[in-house]
């Protein structure tokens, strides 16, 4: 893992291989190791950056921070370009959070983007009640630890009949998030905006993509999703929850590179 100083603050990120820049962005609470079977086929292909978000993996919340915003960490993949001298436009591919993030980077820094990939991720706002227990299970993470998230989370994001080594990877992912880090998270997310106005406005090259047994990301919306984003390409991974780049690897790559090939 490659760390480098981002605006006075440390920035760990997987950097393989040569070409256009895919840009992975993992989703919550995990880090940039859910990603470590694209990198070993993209980095055939493309240069394959895999940050670990602010707060996450071994990229440290520098300065303490309450709260970061789908914005904060957008700016922050931004300002890491800039660091890495990476001025050509990237193809940014983000899971849920890593999703939500991926749209504040598509608002604030289209510019920067040859393609986007929305993955098992949402355009909705939380509702009241789920923000307000987004701030609850950020109060007991600081006190309790990341067992109160593992504890809910795991067993939503993975399909029946997932495998115990996957689940056994997800689940350590989980645990060494700081609680710091997932707390800041979770107070960001509850207040991101309803980011479906915005989807008709999206010019740039979009994939989207799903799996069927995902109850965070449901099918059904994540196709209206694609259909409010013009010309944007749709794809089901059967068998999959929540990470399908972890659960169905081979699927998604296949998926993926269609995608990007087409
Ligand atoms: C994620 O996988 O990043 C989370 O499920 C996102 C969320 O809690 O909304």
């Amino acid at each position: 893992m490659d760390k480098i100083n981002v605006a006075g603050a440390v920035h760990a990120y997987e950097d393989e291989g040569e070409g256009e820049v895919l840009l992975f962005v993992h989703g919550f609470p995990l880090d940039s190791r859910m990603w470590r079977q694209q990198i070993a086929s993209f980095s055939k292909s493309h240069r394959v950056l895999v940050p670990d978000l602010m707060g996450f993996g071994q990229t440290p919340l520098e300065p303490p921070q309450e709260k970061l915003l789908m914005a904060d960490y957008a700016k922050g993949l931004s300002a890491l370009l800039d660091a890495l001298s990476i001025r050509e436009p990237v193809t940014l591919i983000g899971l849920s959070m890593g999703g939500y993030v991926a749209l504040a980077f598509w608002k604030h820094f289209t510019d920067r983007l040859k393609g986007l990939g929305l993955v098992h991720t949402r355009a909705v706002a939380d509702t009241p009640e789920g923000a307000k227990g987004r701030h609850e299970t950020a109060a007991k993470v600081l006190k309790e630890g990341m067992g109160v998230v593992e504890g809910t989370m795991l067993p939503k994001v993975l399909a029946p009949g997932a495998s115990p080594n996957v689940a056994k990877e997800v689940k350590e992912m989980m645990l060494a998030t700081s609680r710091e880090g997932a707390a800041a998270a979770l107070r960001g997310m509850a207040e991101r905006p309803d980011f479906r106005p915005e989807l008709p406005k999206i010019r740039v090259p979009t994939f989207v993509l799903c799996g069927d047994h995902d109850p965070i990301a449901p099918e059904a919306e994540m196709e209206e999703m694609a259909k409010a984003i013009q010309g944007s390409r749709f794809a089901v991974i059967h068998g999959a929850g929540h990470l399908s780049p972890v659960e169905k690897p081979a699927e998604f790559n296949a998926a993926l590179r269609g995608w990007l090939e087409a």
